[in-house]
């Protein structure tokens, strides 16, 4: 294929605008895939991605599309389409020299819209407008043209509107692709350089790259080196996804696609790095910035016993999965583990989800925290405990220092982006202002909707806050955030005690002024999630020494078979063996039988 006749792009969308649906309509009519075929959605593999609906993995496709006489290779790179991955998203378009971006003509104008275009926008990509489901009875093409031009400079008349769904308008995007969008540029005759920019892990085969050539060209056979580190690996496969993965002899500049070269820890498969013939150093692409953990928690097993295969099914995850971090943890109570961090709670949620469905792996997630910095105060002590440091940084509450070591806590701040119908602002204000956020920005989009800024405590917004926009908008809000840096805040860390032992494992990180109420909270949760135990049990939260709050769970002796009427035999076992199933599931603080639900729940309110 020549340069000149191929094209690289990605559709960049809110979450459910429809961009599986167009990339499914985009492959059907070009004959990538039969339109018969019940596999719907076929950039989306992953289990979760097909039960939750949304990408959680990029993956690209190559079509072959014929066009004014001519036969061009269009590379389809997926993005995903949620807040947690945003960061995939831009690794995604560094492979891109256009997008689609895609607005639900009943929705309009998203959060993530806007997060997505500046992403596509600072990266000098050409952006391609257009309205989604134009089939919809409720759809107001008008009013979202309007939040276009007014948000992107977009004229009403360069948006193509299309229904994903039936598949009108669908020819007119892969022409419109085609026409507006530069060719890659590079060379086939320049020495190879290839960006890696995205890998997973085969169990047989080992890590499979996803490339985006650059220059040169690269075959079977061929040596290759990583930038990165050096290391230099023979090329077993090449080939390009159409949409499975389809060999080839040899992979040209401007080509997307796979190559697979003995690396056996993906770890080696570095995302952003540069590949080159091991004959002919070049000097290496830009690369990313390395994804940045946000959220942090503990992970143990739930039976002590199943260490080990837990420890496999991990180290195989966080294979396909480079962003997650991974130290070994151990606990008094829930005994080896690790501390993982995530790109979000939604991230975290995904991985404990891949755990159990394809690992069969159930664990204990204790209260996700953020990370957060303290600056040590420069005493003897500290040197001695700390060494030259002088900031540390904090992702696990138990190894949070005392206030006489510190003289500032900092902890991470986000720039919140919220689109609200007008009908909603008090709440949506006042919820803000609750999580202790500060406005930045204000402005109506059209006649009814309004985007605001805010500045925001990532701590405040992780774990419930897109679910409490959610429900004060009735659904209508939309959010989306990004990383702005650490600022110095008055930090606690609260203990939890159970009959008055500190259970490390439940203990947080909180702000002083909230320490009270989330306190109380907390004691509320574990008070329910706690079942009633032959003895009393006390639960207490505590800044130090001094007790914030305090719930208590009743002794009970809990008879499964008082439920049981009759002398049914068979019924009787099924509720011995439920509560047998029900006690594994618990792990034992001290004496007291605790729930895996209740490391989770500690945060949630
Ligand atoms: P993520 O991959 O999670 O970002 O979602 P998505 O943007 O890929 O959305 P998806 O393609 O899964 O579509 C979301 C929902 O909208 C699905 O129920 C689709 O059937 C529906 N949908 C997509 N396009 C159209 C359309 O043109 N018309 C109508 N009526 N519905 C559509």
């Amino acid at each position: 294929f020549p340069v000149e006749n191929i094209r690289n792009f990605s559709i960049i969308a809110h979450i459910d605008h429809g961009k599986s649906t167009l990339a499914d309509r985009l492959l059907e009519i070009t004959g990538t895939i039969s339109s018969k075929t019940d596999n719907k959605q076929v950039l989306d593999k992953l289990q979760v991605e097909r039960e939750r609906g949304i990408t959680v993995k990029a993956q690209t496709a190559s079509i072959l599309y014929n066009y004014n006489d001519k036969t061009y290779l269009l590379n389809l790179i997926d993005t995903p389409g949620h807040v947690d991955f945003s960061y995939e998203v831009s690794r995604s378009l560094s492979a891109c020299q256009g997008v689609i971006l895609l607005v639900d003509a009943n929705q309009g104008v998203q959060a993530q819209t806007v997060a997505n275009f500046y992403l596509a926008f600072e990266a000098g990509l050409t952006i391609i407008p257009v309205m989604n489901k134009i089939d919809l009875k409720v759809a107001d093409p008008a009013r979202v043209a309007v939040q276009m031009e007014n948000l992107f400079d977009t004229k009403e008349g360069e948006i193509i509107k299309v229904s994903a769904k039936l598949g009108t308008g669908a020819d007119e995007v892969l022409k419109k692709v085609v026409d507006s969008l530069p060719a890659p540029v590079g060379s086939r005759d320049n020495p190879l350089k290839a960006l890696l920019f995205d890998s997973w892990y085969d169990r047989y085969r080992g890590a499979i790259l996803n490339i985006a050539m650059v220059d040169g060209s690269v075959s079977v056979g061929d040596k290759i080196t990583s930038a990165h580190t050096n290391k230099s690996y023979d090329v077993k496969e090449v080939g390009i996804m159409h949409p499975e993965q389809t060999p080839t002899s040899t992979l040209y500049a401007g080509q997307v696609g796979y190559v697979i070269a003995g690396m056996h820890n993906i770890k080696e498969a570095q995302i952003g790095d540069t590949l080159y013939s091991a004959k002919h150093a070049v000097t290496p692409l830009s690369g990313f910035k390395p994804a940045k953990p946000m959220v942090f928690a503990g992970m143990y097993p739930i039976d002590k016993s199943d260490y080990v295969s837990l420890r496999s099914a991990v180290d195989k995850l966080t294979l396909n999965d480079s962003s997650v971090s991974v130290s070994i943890d151990s606990s008094p109570a829930l005994g080896q583990g690790w501390r993982l961090g995530f790109l979000g709670l939604l991230h975290m949620d995904v991985f404990n989800q891949r755990l159990e469905q394809e690992y069969n792996a159930e664990v204990i997630v204790t209260s996700p925290s953020v990370p957060y910095k303290a600056k040590l105060l420069n005493t003897k002590a500290n040197r001695h405990d700390y060494g030259q440091v002088d900031v540390i940084t904090i992702t696990n509450p138990t190894l949070f220092p005392d206030r006489q070591k510190v003289s500032e806590y900092y902890e991470p701040i986000v720039h919140g982006t919220i689109i609200t119908p007008d009908d909603y602002l008090g709440k949506v204000i006042s919820l803000c202002l609750s999580k202790r956020g500060e406005q930045m920005e204000f402005n109506y989009i059209d006649d009814k909707r309004v985007l605001l800024k805010y500045k925001l405590p990532l701590n405040e917004i992780v774990v419930d806050f897109y679910d409490m926009l959610k429900s004060a908008t009735s659904g209508y809000a939309s959010f989306d955030y990004e990383d702005a840096g650490f600022e110095p805040a008055n930090l606690v860390k609260m203990d939890i005690l159970l009959n008055g032992k500190v259970v490390d494992e439940l203990a947080t990180i909180v702000h002083r002024e909230k320490s009270h109420d989330i306190g109380k909270a907390v004691c509320e949760r574990l008070q329910e999630t706690i079942p009633r135990q032959l003895y009393q049990i006390a639960i207490q939260a505590a800044i130090g020494s001094r007790i914030v709050a305090r719930e208590n769970i009743k002794a009970m002796r809990k008879n499964v078979l008082a439920k049981c009427y009759g002398g049914d035999i068979t019924r009787k076992m099924k509720l011995l063996k439920k509560q047998a199933e029900g006690k594994k599931k618990m792990r034992k603080i001290g004496s007291i039988e605790v729930p895996k639900e209740a490391f989770i729940a500690v945060l949630k309110r």
